[in-house]
């Protein structure tokens, strides 16, 4: 199965450190391997973003301060494609994008925004697929979320987290965490 990584775009580390790390958390919680947070570094998500995988386990690589044109050209370089969350692209419901995007085999490179993303992001250049979820703007934790979930068509959800601190036991009713090493 081809990997999926994230690259969290326009991070303002002045109102933005929560938002932020719930983009990493919910890309490490349904099946992404790694986050960029592009262009700055915050050393705050980057502790938050370590303890949750040393805790919770599983691999998830986190790096941060590398312009995002760096990180595009590095990861076309090898053949893989981008994909840009946008409510202006084709709509993931009603249009054939995530068969395309699934029939190219090769790992994925998600951008997601946080203010007014460049123009640049919606070239050909930058993006292989513009893709909505919904027409109507959200929040790119949610639009995160829903791509990941259909990419990984759930599959991600009953995945098992490898050399984890705590796991939690389902429960119909209460909490159950143990120690898992
Ligand atoms: C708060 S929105 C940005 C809205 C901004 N005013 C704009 O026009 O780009 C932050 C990010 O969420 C994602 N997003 C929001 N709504 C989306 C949607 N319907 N489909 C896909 N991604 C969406 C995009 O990645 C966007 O850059």
């Amino acid at each position: 199965m081809p990997k999926v990584y994230v690259l969290r775009w326009g991070h303002r580390p002045n109102r933005d450190k929560r938002l932020t790390t719930h983009v990493a958390l919910t890309a490490r919680a349904l099946g992404a391997s790694g986050m960029f947070l592009s262009d700055i570094e915050d050393p705050v998500v980057e502790q938050t973003v370590k303890k949750v995988v040393q805790r919770w386990g599983g691999r998830f690589r986190f790096e941060m301060g590398v312009p995002w044109k760096k990180t595009i050209k590095q990861w076309k370089a090898k053949g893989r494609i981008v994909v840009h969350l946008t409510a202006y692209g084709e709509n993931i419901q009603t249009s054939d994008v995530l068969e395309r995007v699934k029939a190219t085999g090769k790992d994925v490179l998600v951008i997601v925004g946080s203010q007014k993303v460049p123009s640049e992001f919606f070239s050909p250049e930058i993006s292989d697929f513009n893709i909505a979820i919904g027409n109507q703007p959200h929040s790119e934790c949610s639009s995160l979320a829903v791509f990941l979930d259909r990419y990984f068509e759930g599959k991600e959800l009953a995945k098992e987290f490898d050399n984890a601190e705590m796991k939690i036991i389902p429960q119909k009713h209460g909490k159950k965490v143990i120690q898992a090493c």
